[in-house]
């Protein structure tokens, strides 16, 4: 085989074999074939597409590029959870010890975070002492007597992958719908669970800025994984703002907990509820959606979904005093009030220009390399909808340089909107996906 011929037929519009995908990432990943050649091949397919059979092999071959976990130690349905990634997003803190106290393990890869989105990884980590590497036997081990894991993606996980979205990063193709949920399904697939379920975000701080691009995304991993033999579900969610109040590292660990306890925000804890009550249902723990909410409300009410996550952090090295007494979790010693400019209602908000403030702040990565500070952030007053005063405070940034303070505070001001009435309310789920 020739990666010349391969180039070519996609170049004019033909379509690949699962031989020759297997051949090319094989390759590839080798590091036997340029990177020239495989940039063009991209960029062939982001203009002539591939499809959905191309699309699906394509994923096998980058998932069986490196180790596929198997967590057949562990006993149960394994659910994963995915999500594409949001400005405030700290689901899997609070959702997986909700799902593992009713019965579902846990057992979960995550990532770091890189741009203005933080990974779950990062966030864990305020934990003072937590672990995000174990072995495979120790995960596995977790899992069996806590009912939860969480580690960092280790580097064997599909690691045509990693090459392949690396050089696309750089050269104008990530865009591509087929090349998106490969990239993502790869991964997921590596992973080892019976069952996933998807959070595909919609709006100015997601990836995928129109709804209908989010929701042909969702449909298209979910196909995927349907074809690889596992069970699905999947929620198209709002991220025209950012989801609950806090967005940063701690800060966010800090509302994770909150919700835990049954405090946390309306629109956080309506989306764990959401997707916890559809891994429940993948678990096979739960018949339908009222007997899966009313467990998760129990698991809240009971204190055990809390509890579930000191033993986790417990688990993981990680000091679980500060579960109970967050405080501890330590946050940026400058703390900034941002007053409103104006009366009224806030119309919108510059969802990612939200996430920018935290990275401008120190919370997010810049780069691969970057370090971050979890203790810095903003905790958010109004949102989108909400009745506000001239002067009244919009946020409260925490920093721990006044620079950047006041340029995360120029920034902020910049992304909130206002108007006289109140602006037509978007809906947080925009679409349930069951199985
Ligand atoms: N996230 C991924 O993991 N891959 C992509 O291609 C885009 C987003």
């Amino acid at each position: 085989m020739r990666m010349y011929d391969l180039i070519r037929k996609k170049r004019d519009g033909g379509a690949l074999t699962a031989e020759e995908i297997r051949w090319f990432i094989g390759g590839y990943t080798k590091g036997e074939i340029p990177d020239y050649q495989v940039s063009a091949l991209m960029m062939a397919i982001f203009y002539q597409k591939m499809t959905p059979e191309e699309t699906l092999e394509l994923t096998l071959a980058m998932r069986d590029s490196g180790d596929v976990l198997d967590l057949s130690r562990i006993s149960g349905i394994k659910v994963d959870k995915h999500s594409t990634g949001g400005v405030g997003d700290k689901t899997s803190l609070a959702l997986t010890p909700m799902v593992a106290a009713c019965g579902v393990p846990i057992a979960k890869m995550s990532g770091r975070g890189l741009g203005h989105t933080g990974g779950t990884i990062d966030k864990l980590e305020s934990f003072p002492g937590f672990r995000t590497s174990l072995t495979e036997r120790q995960f596995t081990d977790n899992v069996n007597t806590i009912g939860i894991a969480i580690m960092g993606q280790t580097a064997d996980l599909a690691p045509a992958d990693k090459k392949l979205y690396a050089l696309r990063d750089v050269t104008a193709t990530v865009d591509n719908m087929s090349l998106i949920a490969s990239s993502i399904m790869s991964k997921k697939l590596a992973a080892g669970a019976d069952a996933i379920v998807l959070d595909v975000k919609t709006g100015s701080g997601a990836f995928m800025k129109e709804e209908a691009d989010s929701v042909a995304l969702a449909e298209e991993m979910l196909s995927i994984g349907r074809l690889a033999g596992k069970r699905m579900a999947a929620v198209v969610s709002d991220m025209d703002q950012p989801l609950g109040n806090a967005v940063g590292n701690a800060i966010e660990v800090r509302e994770a907990i909150d919700t835990l306890g049954g405090r946390g925000p309306k629109d956080f804890t309506e989306l764990c509820m959401t997707l916890g009550s559809l891994m429940l249902i993948l678990g096979g723990r739960a018949q339908d959606d009222a007997q899966a909410r009313e467990m998760l409300s129990e698991a809240v009410s009971s204190g055990r979904a809390l509890e579930k996550l000191a033993q986790f952090v417990h688990a993981q090295g990680g000091d679980e005093r500060a579960v109970y007494d967050p405080e501890l979790l330590t946050l940026a010693p400058l703390q900034i009030e941002i007053p409103s400019p104006a009366d009224g209602y806030v119309a919108h908000i510059d969802c990612d220009e939200i996430g920018i403030c935290s990275l401008i702040l120190g919370g997010g990565r810049e780069t691969k390399e970057s370090e971050i500070d979890l203790s810095v952030g903003l905790l958010l007053k109004k949102k989108t909808g909400d009745a506000v005063k001239r002067g009244e405070s919009l946020a409260t940034i925490y920093a721990a340089d006044p620079d950047r303070a006041e340029q995360a505070k120029e920034r902020f001001l910049k992304a909130y909107h206002f108007a006289g009435s109140m602006p037509e309310p978007k809906a947080l789920i925009r679409r349930v996906y069951g199985i």
